[in-house]
């Protein structure tokens, strides 16, 4: 089946706050976002929708020349799930096959490694409804309330990353009941979890890390190889 991905680049990337929107941020002189469409080509993307911020849209031109993939750009809204719906929305544009295979990737997270890219490909291929790549949570974490705290079995959590993988119908569908329902949702695989489909757990890598504060570029220029 053909593989597109949605890459939601409409945040403003305010923790991170460059003259740029974040996306468009280069790394050893390559942008986030095209890092991001590289690495999807290269785990078996075919093509890209990719959403961006209404108010620095043409910024995003240039980049967009002579990606690595075909791309069609597309712009988002306030919250990151209102840039995953306006995605959704052209698919019909993109691609006829009602069984196509659709990947939901953060363009911050632009190490992605290819293989994670496959594997979540894979695992839908095989017959997930949702498949996402998780990784062991580092820190202890502890639950905060009103009385107190406690520390949480670190053992038993996750930390999740993008991209997440769907049938296309199953994520159409779950993300028109959300808008139907008014469900704020801070992940996809939430939003099908929500509509009853189980989510597939496949290895993440800590190579996928989400570029969300100045420390992060550090890596992401360390992981590069090269001069910021
Ligand atoms: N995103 C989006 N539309 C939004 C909000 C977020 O497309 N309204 C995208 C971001 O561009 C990013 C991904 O969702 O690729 C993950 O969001 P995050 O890391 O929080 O990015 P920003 O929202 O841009 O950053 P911040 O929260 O610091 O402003
Ligand atoms: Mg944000």
């Amino acid at each position: 089946e053909p593989v597109v991905a949605i890459v939601v680049a409409a945040g403003s990337g305010s923790r991170l706050g460059a003259a740029v929107p974040k996306a468009l941020v280069p790394v050893a002189g390559v942008t986030l976002l095209r890092r991001s469409l590289t690495q999807l080509a290269a785990g078996g993307v075919q093509q890209a929708v990719v959403v961006v911020p209404a108010e620095t849209a043409e910024l995003f031109d240039a980049d967009l020349l002579d990606a690595p993939l075909p791309v069609q750009r597309v712009v988002g809204g306030a919250q990151r799930q209102d840039s995953v719906a306006a995605g959704l929305a052209v698919l019909p544009d993109v691609i006829a096959d009602a069984e196509a295979l659709v990947l939901i990737h953060d363009a911050a997270r632009a190490f992605v490694p290819s293989d994670v890219v496959a594997r979540v490909i894979d695992a839908v291929r095989s017959g997930a409804d949702a498949a996402i790549p998780v990784v062991p949570v580092a820190d202890t974490i502890r639950e905060v309330d009103e009385a107190g705290s406690h520390v949480i079995d670190r053992t038993r959590l996750r930390g999740v990353q993008t991209p997440q993988g769907f049938r296309r119908s199953i994520i159409e569908a779950a993300h028109a009941v959300l808008s139907d329902t008014g469900t704020p949702v801070t992940d996809d695989a939430a939003a099908v979890e929500y509509t009853g489909h189980e989510v597939t757990l496949v290895a993440g890598d800590r190579l996928a890390f989400k570029v969300t504060e100045p420390l992060d570029v550090a890596l992401a220029v360390a992981v590069a190889g090269g001069a910021a």
